[in-house]
């Protein structure tokens, strides 16, 4: 590892993960360890410069107040305490912080800013070498910023040891299964399998309306089709996953209970139980996106919104059909479009189309039509708790409102949903 680190121990507060990014955003890498970290365990983590020690509102554990370990205590590195019990009380002012933190790290730790996007893939290059040797990983690589990252990665590291499966269900976005095939396949030189289930996937969903029946279906779909992949391949021992810093965060702590469990290709049988190669679980989302531009992927995969597991299902409103299904692929294609046009892609959070199930009235060439609308929906979010609408200027909802009107098929009429969440979703089912 080429990168100096500052270790926060995790006293029970709420911010450790904003102190490891701000640590990261001054150049210089940091990690979240629990308060009983044994001296074994410290003695293992390399390049470790200073420790911070993070009490917090959590501090309280089963009535038994906890504190940072001997070994950490003795281990002759510099501490610094940042608990807000502490007098002078630790500044809430995120200004002063950072310069408190940098003056611990650079002129008590003499920590270098060495931290970075290329040095990280070198390091991890280096990892996975170690970890894998001749053997042979597996990956579900869905197009997605996680999952694309982790296949360039994996690529440069293991080449034609790693292969990849890109299930297309029929529910991704205009021209991702393309994109993929092209970026990974005749750039990259992946050995990729690509998996044509569109027909399978809407068979299954045929007449289903209900949005968890949908969800269920989808998912058991996609663990099935990706088994039946897996079995045709000999050897594989490792299973490729783009398990993120945050995912590993929100699973719980010694001081905090499970907030969510993290959802990955869980569901494979027993039988076909694999060792996980995760190479980003130590990265936050901007960093992997940055870790993606290093690596010369293209922007729209790296820029790529949060996009929902049963993808365009849940926006093609209750039960789906091809035609209708269509009309959200197109009009998504065009709102992403116009975004990109209006310089909105990256700025907005989460931006999309939904063509529910029933039709109005309108006029189109003098006659009478019977048609769809279409959903226009924009959010932004810090957490997807909670949401607030985009203030879209009115010139370019008009332009996307006659784009699509005019290009889709099936649809008269197209509405801004300005719901917040809550009480809206973000998604409509
Ligand atoms: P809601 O609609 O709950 O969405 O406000 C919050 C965020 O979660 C995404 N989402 C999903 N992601 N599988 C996923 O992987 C799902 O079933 C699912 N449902 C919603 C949604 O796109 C938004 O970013």
């Amino acid at each position: 590892m080429q990168q100096d680190m500052i270790l926060i121990i995790d006293l029970g507060s709420e911010e450790n993960a904003k102190i490891a990014r701000e640590i990261r955003s001054l150049g210089v890498y940091s990690e979240i360890h629990p308060h009983d970290l044994t001296a074994d365990e410290l003695a293992k983590l390399p390049n470790v410069k200073g420790i911070i020690l993070n009490g917090g509102k959590n501090r309280i554990v089963d009535g038994v107040e906890i504190d940072a370990s001997d070994a950490i205590y003795n281990c002759g590195l510099p501490i610094m305490s940042v608990d807000h019990k502490n007098e002078p009380a630790w500044p809430q002012d995120d200004a002063i912080r950072l310069d408190a933190i940098r003056g611990f790290i650079f002129d008590v730790c003499n920590a270098q800013k060495n931290w970075s996007a290329k040095n990280f893939i070198d390091d991890q290059i280096e990892l996975m070498r170690q970890q894998i040797g001749d053997r042979k990983v597996l990956l579900a690589l869905s197009g997605g910023v996680d999952s694309s990252v982790v296949a360039a990665l994996l690529v440069k590291a293991i080449g034609d040891k790693l292969t990849c499966v890109h299930v297309n269900h029929g529910l991704l976005r205009k021209g991702e299964p393309e994109e993929v095939v092209r970026v990974f396949r005749d750039e990259l030189g992946a050995n990729l399998i690509y998996v044509d289930a569109v027909g399978r996937f809407l068979d299954k969903l045929a007449g289903v309306s209900d949005p968890e029946e949908k969800r269920k279906i989808i998912g058991a779909e996609f663990i099935r089709v990706f088994e039946e992949e897996a079995r045709k391949l000999d050897g594989i021992e490792f299973l490729g996953q783009g398990t993120i810093y945050p995912d590993i965060l929100e699973s719980g702590t010694k001081t905090a209970k499970n907030i969510k469990s993290h959802h990955n290709v869980g569901g494979l049988p027993e039988d076909l139980q694999f060792e996980l190669v995760e190479p980003l679980k130590m990265l936050f989302k901007d960093e992997v996106r940055e870790v993606g531009f290093e690596l010369g992927l293209p922007e729209g995969m790296v820029q790529r919104q949060p996009f929902p597991g049963p993808g365009l299902g849940v926006r093609c409103t209750g039960a789906i059909t091809r035609d209708r299904l269509e009309a959200v692929r197109e009009s998504d294609a065009i709102l992403r479009e116009e975004f990109a046009k209006a310089g909105l892609q990256g700025k907005v959070w989460q931006y999309f189309t939904i063509v529910p199930d029933f039709k109005s009235t309108g006029v189109k060439n003098n006659e009478r039509s019977f048609e769809w609308p279409v959903v226009i929906r924009a959010v932004n979010t810090v957490d997807a708790m909670t949401a607030t609408v985009e203030e879209l200027d009115w010139s370019t909802l008009k332009k996307i409102t006659d784009r699509i009107i005019s290009e889709v098929d099936g649809v008269n009429r197209v509405l801004y949903d300005v719901t917040p969440k809550p009480t809206g979703t973000i998604e409509w089912e």
